[in-house]
């Protein structure tokens, strides 16, 4: 049984997801540089898995050096590793909250245990996700067998402690005996299709790959009952960001009348952010894309898809409709 982040004495072991899903290796991370390195090269990607990783990265900064200086400078080499998933700046301005008013001697051992925490409440808001978004599937698979999901990306287990976000309903329809079939599309330009295919593949769940452009043709043919996708960060107007791509999505889905949600843990929303329009966008080397060097290349690796397209957002505490956020948030 493979893990995406796994602690092993005073270092954190990675799934190495750029040999997925050819080789499924594992590589211990002992150092801050490794984890900065692991989370810019994708080594570990998905936007809660990278805040997770984040904080450990932070608690093994501390364990060589654990002054003021130390702190800082760990927080902002991996706050400059990825712009978009907030989850890495959320989890480290939580270390730097707990870990700054502490006198330095105290610091490594509560960041080890602030970085686990944040690990295990990773695992515990994509459960709960799962079972708020397997309601949905329930409802569906009283009309259709099986249900058709459309996902892009991978928001499964691999881009998160434990169980996915936007895949987390599939595997509790699966553990309820509800059919589905999930669509994966592939996500040029780093194929992270390839991603789910392997997760659904290892957990036995019915899924086809799809080039991205097929999404328009396989939604107009009636093929897709709804689609679920993760996110990188929601603005307090609902507004998402996701991996490029999510919006063309989004759109079809609008055109074909199906609906649309996204499954993220509320530490993916950034109320600091009033709309999409706030919301950073990672640019990654053109190389990405395979052209020759001489092409002038564009390669941002997330967009946003407008709060009026998305049906509902699927987190820990329930499903809310993307124009609700924010009142949803500060009633509770
Ligand atoms: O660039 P990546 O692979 O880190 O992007 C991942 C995504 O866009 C996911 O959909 C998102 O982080 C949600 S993961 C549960």
């Amino acid at each position: 049984m493979f893990a995406t982040l796994t602690e092993d004495g005073n270092a954190v072991v990675i799934l190495d997801q750029t040999l997925l899903p050819h080789q499924a290796v594992t590589c211990r991370l002992t150092t801050l540089a490794e984890v900065a390195h692991a989370i810019s090269s994708m080594q570990v990607r998905g936007a809660p898995l990278i805040g997770a990783c984040a904080a450990y990265g932070v608690a093994l900064a501390l364990h060589e050096a654990a002054d003021d200086t130390a702190l800082e400078s760990a927080i902002s080499t991996l706050g400059g590793t990825r712009p978009t998933a907030v989850n890495l700046h959320w989890a480290l301005q939580r270390m730097r909250r707990l870990l700054a008013p502490l006198a330095p001697a105290e610091r490594a051992t509560a960041a080890w245990a602030e970085a686990r925490a944040i690990a295990r409440e990773d695992a515990a808001a994509n459960a709960a996700i799962g079972g708020h978004g397997l309601a949905l599937l329930a409802e569906l698979a009283g009309s259709r067998k099986p249900v058709k999901l459309m996902t892009h990306c991978n928001a499964g287990w691999l881009a998160t402690v434990a169980h996915g976000t936007a895949l987390a309903p599939v595997y509790a329809a699966q553990r309820s005996g509800i059919a589905v079939h999930v669509w994966v599309s592939e996500t040029r330009p780093r194929n992270q299709g390839l991603l789910t295919c392997w997760e659904l593949a290892e957990a036995g769940v019915p899924y086809t790959l799809l080039a991205d452009n097929a999404a328009g043709l396989l939604m107009s043919q009636g093929k897709v009952d709804i689609v679920v996708v993760g996110a990188d960060r929601i603005a307090a107007n609902g507004d998402t960001a996701n991996k490029i791509g999510t919006y063309l999505k989004a759109l079809a889905a609008r055109e074909h009348e199906i609906p649309f949600y996204v499954a993220a843990p509320l530490s993916t929303v950034d109320f600091s952010c009033p709309t999409g329009a706030g919301i950073p966008i990672e640019e990654r080397d053109g190389a990405e894309l395979g052209a020759p060097g001489r092409f002038p290349v564009v390669n941002p690796a997330f967009d946003v898809t407008p709060a009026g397209l998305i049906a509902g957002i699927i987190t820990e505490r329930g499903i809310c409709r993307p124009d609700r956020l924010k009142a949803w948030h500060d009633e509770s």
